[in-house]
Parts: structure tokens; sequence; C-alpha cells
């Protein structure tokens, strides 16, 4: 073989082992759960106790929607219990009012970790549920998949949101600002207007 084929095959030989490496991080990444303590926000709220159990992302994108959405909750007066999805998430649910599932989408379906949660869980016991998924351009199939999730395990599904990067959140309205910080923006103010719809 000449040192040009010899080069040629070393080179995509090289290409090939890179490529495939990457895939499977990225793959054994994503299916990652992290451990993280329950933390409490507003432990004298009175409007009721919810639970945010999410997956975070590579970005920081879905930790900051899922910060809003607590700090929108605990404007209206929720005690708010935080931590990522994981064996360590609380999976006896009996005690909260609400429960906010929350996730990045990968390959138009929730995160490994918050699906397996949702499993561990089995029975929501008809509790309140929301559904927040953070994605690029779209979170409208993945919310479904998450949808009969929730429903398989006997959660009241009261509101599902998927927020984006890549695609106008909010068309109907000009907004000055990033489209992620408008994400940002929404989360927020749906936490705070949240309580009418667990009614
Ligand atoms: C492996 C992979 C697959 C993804 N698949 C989708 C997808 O199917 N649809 C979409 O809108 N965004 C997709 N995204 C983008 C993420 O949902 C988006 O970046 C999300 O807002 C935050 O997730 P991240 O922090 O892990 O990037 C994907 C991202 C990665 C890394």
């Amino acid at each position: 073989m000449s040192t040009f084929w010899k080069g040629l095959l070393i080179a995509v030989t090289f290409i090939f082992v890179v490529t495939g490496g990457s895939l499977i991080w990225l793959q054994w990444r994503l299916d990652q759960e992290t451990v993280t303590p329950l933390a409490i926000a507003n432990p004298n709220g009175t409007s009721g106790k919810a639970l945010i159990v999410y997956q975070p992302g590579l970005s920081s994108f879905p930790k900051k929607v899922i910060a809003a959405f607590a700090e929108g909750l605990v404007a209206s007066g929720w005690q708010v219990w935080t931590t990522t999805a994981s064996s360590q998430a609380p999976a006896a649910v009996a005690s909260y009012d609400l429960i906010v599932l929350g996730s990045p989408v990968y390959a138009d379906a929730p995160g490994k970790a918050l699906a397996r949660y949702i499993e561990r869980v089995a029975d929501f016991g008809r509790r309140p549920v929301v559904i927040l998924l953070m994605a690029a351009r779209g979170a409208e199939h993945a919310i479904k998949l998450t949808e009969q999730m929730v429903a398989k395990a006997s959660g009241r599904r009261v509101l599902s949101l998927g927020l984006t990067t890549m695609k106008p959140n909010d068309e109907a309205n000009k907004y000055t600002g990033s489209n992620t910080h408008r994400a940002i923006q929404i989360a927020r103010d749906t936490g705070r207007a949240l309580q009418p719809a667990i009614h």
C-alpha cells in the first residue's frame, strides 16, 4: 500500500474513532442522573406545597427556566421544594399539592432521567402536574410523550409548557431582549399565575 493510501486509511480510522467516541460520550452524558439535595424556598408559603423535579441540561437554559418558574411560584405564595431527577428524588408525592416536571428535549423526547423518575413515582394519585420542557426548536412531540407518561402514572396534568432557545417564544408580542430571556420571563409569569389552573 502506498504512503498516500496508508495516510488516508489512518485519517479515516481516526475520524471514525473520534466521532464514534464523541457520540457514545454524548449518549452516556445525556442519560446520566444528577443528584442534588432537596432545596426549599419560601418555607412559610401558604398557597400550597410544590415539588419541582427536573433534569438539568448540558447548557444553563433548563436550570434558569426552572429557577424562574420556582420564583414565580414563590411570588404567589407557594412553598417550593426543588431537586433534580434521580433515584434520590422523592418518589412519594402524596404530601405535595403540585408537582412540576422539567427536562430538556432530546431527540423529540423528554430526558431519560425525567422519564425514569416518572416511572419510579408510578402513581401521582391524581395530583396536579405541570410539564415544563426546554428545546431548541420545538417541544410539541416531547410534551405529548411526557403527558402520556404522566397520565399512565395517574397524574392530573394541568399545564404543559415548551420553551425554546432558537424559535421565538412569543411570536404574538414584540419584545426587546433575547429569546431565552423571554423564555425565562414566561416561565416566571406562568409560575406566578398558576394557582387558578390547578383548581
Ligand atoms: C443530543 C441532543 C438532542 C437534541 N434534540 C432536540 C430535539 O429533538 N428538538 C429540539 O427542539 N431540541 C433538541 N435539542 C436541544 C435541547 O433540547 C436544547 O438545547 C434545550 O433547550 C436545553 O438542553 P441542553 O441544555 O442539554 O442543551 C437537543 C440537544 C442535544 C444535545
